[in-house]
């Protein structure tokens, strides 16, 4: 029976490796089934490298545009244009110039068709506050700009059948003296109630 014995321990021998083995390649079948789950099988590393797109490659300065060989701006230069448009057909050159028209328009009755001038009321600038423009104004109950204002009178009280031109040049020489007889705040005027006899409008 020594046979037997001996057979039996192989046979025990072979059963237990056998065993082994099988619990071995089980094992070895959860680590391949972990594996496919893995978080690492995606190897962040094998990615395509952030930096293979270079910002850099498209060097701004190798476009086609390059701003840099673009025709310079200040090349158009809005001031050095040939084709102004003038403020009016006749500048005013000098100071001297405007001073005289100045004062010989704020005496000049033809402005309007009431007989009357700046200077009927408001005489050497009178009631031409120091306050600047624009502002509000109790006359003509609203906020002027001083051409504005210059207007109002020659309109209203001066009774002028039309306005004078923004860019005219009694309107420029007007404003010389209001912005430089308001300046010295002469004081109140007289008071031009006074002076409605003389507007021919009144009567009628
Ligand atoms: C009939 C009188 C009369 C005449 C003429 C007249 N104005 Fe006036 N003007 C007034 C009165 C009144 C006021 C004050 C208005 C107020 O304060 O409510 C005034 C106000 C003004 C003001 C604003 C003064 C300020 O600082 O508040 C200006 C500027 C002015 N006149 C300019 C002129 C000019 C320029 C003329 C001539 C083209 C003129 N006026 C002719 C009566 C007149």
């Amino acid at each position: 029976m020594k046979t037997s014995r001996l057979s039996l321990l192989i046979a025990a021998i072979v059963v237990a490796s056998l065993a082994a083995f099988t619990l071995s390649s089980v094992e070895a079948g959860n680590v391949i089934m972990a594996g496919a789950a893995n978080p690492c099988a995606a190897n962040p590393c094998s990615m395509q490298n952030p930096c293979a797109a270079n910002p850099c490659a498209a060097n701004p300065c190798a476009m086609k545009a390059n701003p840099c060989s673009m025709k310079n701006p200040c090349a158009a230069n809005p001031c050095a244009s040939a084709s102004t448009i003038p403020l009016r057909s006749k500048a005013i050159t000098g100071k001297k110039e405007l001073n005289r028209m100045a004062r010989r328009l704020w005496k000049d009755t033809s402005l309007g068709t009431a007989g009357l001038s700046c200077a009927s009321c408001h005489p050497k600038g009178q009631g031409l506050k120091k306050k600047p423009f624009p502002k509000y104004v109790k006359m003509p109950n609203d906020v002027v700009t001083m051409d504005q204002m210059i207007n109002y009178c020659i309109l209203n009280p001066m009774k002028a059948k039309a306005p004078l031109a923004w860019n005219s040049q009694e309107m420029t020489a007007l404003a010389a003296y209001v912005a430089v007889m308001s300046k010295r705040g002469v004081g109140k005027m007289k008071n031009p109630c006074g002076l409605r006899k003389k507007n021919p409008r009144n009567k009628r």
